[in-house]
């Protein structure tokens, strides 16, 4: 099955990342050495400030082709969630008019305030022409915030010439996305660095995603996956 594969190359990623950090150690020096063990928490300052919502597994909602069980496209282990999708999936309901995705609505809505969006992700080589994280809701259209991923970089939109970060593929990468509501301001971190100022789109109700959604820019890939921990959300008042 694909989905075992490729989790099993992850695995092995995983392991071969873990070895080489930790034949590198005696050569970076204790601060460097420090991140490389440490991961998330090196990009505490980021939520600073900030009160972690406590949020239920039942709050976490699947979105799935509505004609698959959620086992063809959706596991978790070890705390990663791994979501994925093909091309030619049909969308969440018979009658919903977005397209493929398998994806997971945060269902924590806000209106007003500081809100933050944590999380590792991980993005197998190959997947293209989704989107893999959004705030979702706008005044004239659906979100305020869409990160995608073409050929190993991550964008705003479809902006190719929005990077965020490139070189996403195959390795984890730590997601920090603050919305200020009432400021209209959109601020994206990518392993604790500021990587994007985006303006607000308005809107009255929002709340996180994240997942893969086909895109219909830049020929998407048949096969779409993206594998998750760690996801948290913030809030300042
Ligand atoms: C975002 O805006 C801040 C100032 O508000 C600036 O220092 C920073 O360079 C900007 N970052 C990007 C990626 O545009």
């Amino acid at each position: 099955m694909a989905a075992s594969s490729s989790s099993i190359s992850c695995s092995f990623l995983v392991l071969l990342a873990a070895v080489a950090a930790i034949c590198a150690l005696p050569w970076l020096p204790p601060s460097a050495a420090a991140t490389a063990v440490s991961g998330g928490s090196a990009h505490r300052h980021l939520t600073a400030g900030f009160t972690r919502v406590r949020l239920k597994e039942s709050q976490f909602v699947v979105q799935k082709p509505y004609d698959v069980p959620l086992r063809d496209r959706y596991k978790e282990s070890g705390g990663v969630r791994i979501m994925w999708v093909f091309a030619t999936d049909k969308p969440i309901s018979n009658t919903h008019p977005g397209g493929a995705r398998t994806e997971i609505k945060v269902n924590e809505i806000y209106s007003s305030g500081v809100w933050q969006f944590e999380g590792d992700m991980f993005v197998p080589s190959g997947t293209s022409g989704a989107s893999v994280m959004q705030i979702f809701g706008a005044a004239t259209h659906a979100t305020t915030l869409m990160l995608h991923v073409y050929d190993g970089k991550l964008t705003y939109y479809h902006d190719l010439s929005r990077v965020i970060a490139d070189r996403v593929y195959d390795r984890w990468i730590r997601l920090n996305v603050v919305h200020d509501v009432g400021a209209g301001k959109v601020t994206v971190f990518v392993d604790g660095e500021r990587k994007l100022n985006a303006t607000g789109q308005g809107g009255t109700a929002h709340y996180f995603k994240f997942g893969v959604y086909k895109q219909s820019h830049h020929q998407p890939s048949h096969r779409m996956e993206s594998h998750w921990k760690n996801v948290a959300v913030y809030t300042k008042k």
